[in-house]
């Protein structure tokens, strides 16, 4: 038997929560988004919550609401999905990529200021496997540079501030089946400006603005069926958040040293999306997942160096820590339903396989 990387926590509720749209015909777009969008607003203290198809869908509508274009430059941690990079792409603008702190595995306020330059436009901060940013200081060091806050990991989390979604002039959650709460496919944009709020409401709908067609966009909706999956999820997320917790504090404890981990900054409080690990020097990491898995344990690739991807051949970029964390990152099995005899039977696999 395997014990998986992640596992979506499914229950009755939620079974009951789609057949009930199922029956009430209503599938896009209606009463549940809407209370799915204010249930989010309301536990991330922000305005306005715009549900759209994926996290992707929000980055690459924040960059749009936000007139982000040609000959426009935007800072991105080099770290993560490609999601964030990508995005900067398709709105015509050129990604500037950050080198990430090599404990806390995010951009740091110095590193975002010393990347700026005239021609930027934006900076996306990541809370990169749900491992809080350091808010104060990157708002301190960014000014007025509008922040797209990418929490698609982070829901859940906190800054020392307030929950991670606060960050961000606009902030972007995942609900894909990897995240905190899944919906499916599914992401969120969320903000206090009116005007932006109105703008996403209208991207996301083929440019419809009060009934008229106002700019070409696409379909980005979410459908009642994803926010009913959603809603009955977030009854659960203190639950599920508290017991990644947990398991990661197993982790952590097993640890003790040994190898590198993610560090969270002082007063705030990781989600636990994933649990990286560092490889020690001489341990091939693909070598490493292979004997895991024969011995019944998906481990995961921890991240990407995003500027050594093919879709940015020809970077000329070195940034050393993000090359480093993923040339030699995994990510261990956690997920909320896990026992505490599986996790410590990944932490048995993987000292056997380093120690053979
Ligand atoms: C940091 C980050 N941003 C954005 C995304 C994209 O989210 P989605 O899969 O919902 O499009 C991901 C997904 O893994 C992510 O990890």
């Amino acid at each position: 038997m395997l014990i998986h990387l992640a596992k979506p926590w499914i229950g009755e509720d939620e079974q009951r929560a789609v057949a009930a749209v199922l029956e009430s015909g209503q599938l896009v777009q209606g009463p549940l988004v809407e209370r799915f969008e204010q249930s989010v607003a309301a536990l991330v203290g922000r305005t306005h919550a715009i549900a759209v198809s994926s996290g992707t869908a929000a980055l690459q509508l924040a960059l749009r609401a936000l007139q982000v274009g040609p000959g426009d430059e935007v800072l991105c941690p080099a770290l993560s999905w490609p999601s964030p990079a990508h995005a900067i792409r398709v709105a015509g603008a050129k990604v500037r990529f950050v080198d990430v702190d090599q404990d806390e595995w995010n951009s740091t306020a110095e590193a975002l200021r010393e990347a700026r330059n005239g021609n930027t436009r934006a900076a996306i901060v990541i809370d990169q496997f749900g491992n809080p940013a350091r808010a104060e200081q990157i708002r301190e060091a960014l000014g007025a540079l509008p922040i797209i806050e990418d929490a698609a990991c982070a829901l859940g989390s906190r800054f020392a501030s307030g929950p991670c979604g606060s960050l961000g002039k606009i902030s972007c959650l995942s609900f894909h089946p990897r995240k905190i709460l899944t919906t499916g496919e599914g992401g969120m944009c969320l903000t206090d400006d009116d005007d932006l709020a109105e703008k996403l409401r209208m991207l996301r709908n083929h440019g419809q603005l009060r009934g008229e067609f106002v700019v070409a966009a696409g379909n980005f909706r979410m459908t009642d069926i994803a926010a009913a999956l959603g809603l009955a999820q977030l009854q659960r997320l203190d639950e599920m958040v508290a017991r990644r917790r947990e398991i990661a504090a197993l982790y952590r404890d097993a640890w003790g040293g040994e190898i590198d981990l993610q560090r969270t900054p002082d007063g705030s409080e990781s989600n636990y999306q994933t649990f990286g690990v560092v490889l020690p020097q001489g341990h091939d990491r693909d070598t490493v997942r292979e004997k895991m898995r024969e011995r019944g344990v998906e481990a995961g690739l921890l991240s990407f160096a995003i500027h050594k991807l093919g879709s940015f051949a020809g970077s000329e970029a070195s940034l050393p820590i993000a090359e480093h964390l993923a040339a030699r990152g995994i990510a261990l099995p956690l997920y909320p339903q896990m026992r505490n005899n599986e996790v410590e039977a990944v932490v048995r696999c993987l000292r056997g396989v380093l120690h053979e």
